[in-house]
């Protein structure tokens, strides 16, 4: 695959920044750790698919005290932001740079949860299913793997209702969506959304049940399933 670039220029700025350009930022990552099964007292073992700056991270390693993380990301600059703020969770976090789906998952039957937050739309359609192929065999018997991500709509009417919604939320905060993106130094370069009907069959296609949406917002989706006992 072609590894992706920075996608943003300076990961210092990336937490400060992400509520004003994705929508119920927040609610979108609740969404995800309200979904697996487990619960919280678990020692859940989780892979975590583009960690960043380690937001979701700190989230689940807080929602499940005995969980323990492997939080995956290719940009340095974003792991040394997440090891700084997990530092706290001493040893129950590993942080690997390395690009999924050619580097991660490696492991298989390893994981009781794989989740994902605003990564894998980077992807192309045939490395998304590619990685939830793989995110399958690292998942044991009744794992499950749970996205929350950008998703492309299948109508041009809808793309447009997205962008409008997206331009108010960043005026709603006080900017113009093309200033605040240059101000951010993001880029949309590696951005490459399916749709969440194609996203939830190649799921099935991968084997995992219970394949369904959890959550939405326009163009934002927490969806994912199970792998069979
Ligand atoms: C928008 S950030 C999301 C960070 C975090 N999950 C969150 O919810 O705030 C996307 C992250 O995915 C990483 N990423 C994108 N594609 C990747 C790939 N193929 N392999 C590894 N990391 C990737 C980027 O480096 C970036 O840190």
């Amino acid at each position: 695959m072609t590894k992706p670039g920075e996608v943003f220029e300076d990961s210092r700025v990336y937490d400060p920044g992400i509520e004003a350009i994705v929508p119920r930022y927040d609610e979108l990552h609740d969404a995800i750790l309200n979904a697996p099964p487990q619960e919280r007292s678990a020692s859940v073992r989780v892979l975590e698919l583009g960690a960043g700056t380690g937001e979701l991270t700190a989230k689940l390693l807080t929602r499940f005290p005995e969980s323990t993380v492997l939080a995956v990301d290719h940009s340095e600059n974003m792991l040394t932001e997440a090891e700084r703020k997990l530092e706290t969770f001493g040893d129950r976090f590993e942080i690997a740079r390395g690009a999924f789906p050619d580097d991660y998952p490696t492991e298989r039957a390893e994981y009781d949860l794989v989740v994902s937050s605003l990564a894998v739309h980077h992807l192309d359609g045939e490395e998304k299913r590619a990685l939830f192929d793989a995110v399958y065999d690292a998942l044991v018997p009744g794992g499950w793997f749970v996205n929350g991500d950008v998703v492309r709509f299948d109508a041009d009417h809808l793309e447009t209702l997205a962008d409008t919604m997206i331009q108010n939320w960043v005026r709603s905060k006080g900017w113009e969506e093309e200033e605040f993106m240059d101000r951010w130094e993001a880029s949309d370069d590696y951005d490459d959304p399916d749709t969440l009907t194609d996203q939830l069959v190649w799921l099935r296609e991968a084997g995992f049940e219970s394949v369904t949406p959890v959550w939405q917002y326009y163009n934002f989706a927490v969806f994912g399933g199970g792998k069979p006992q």
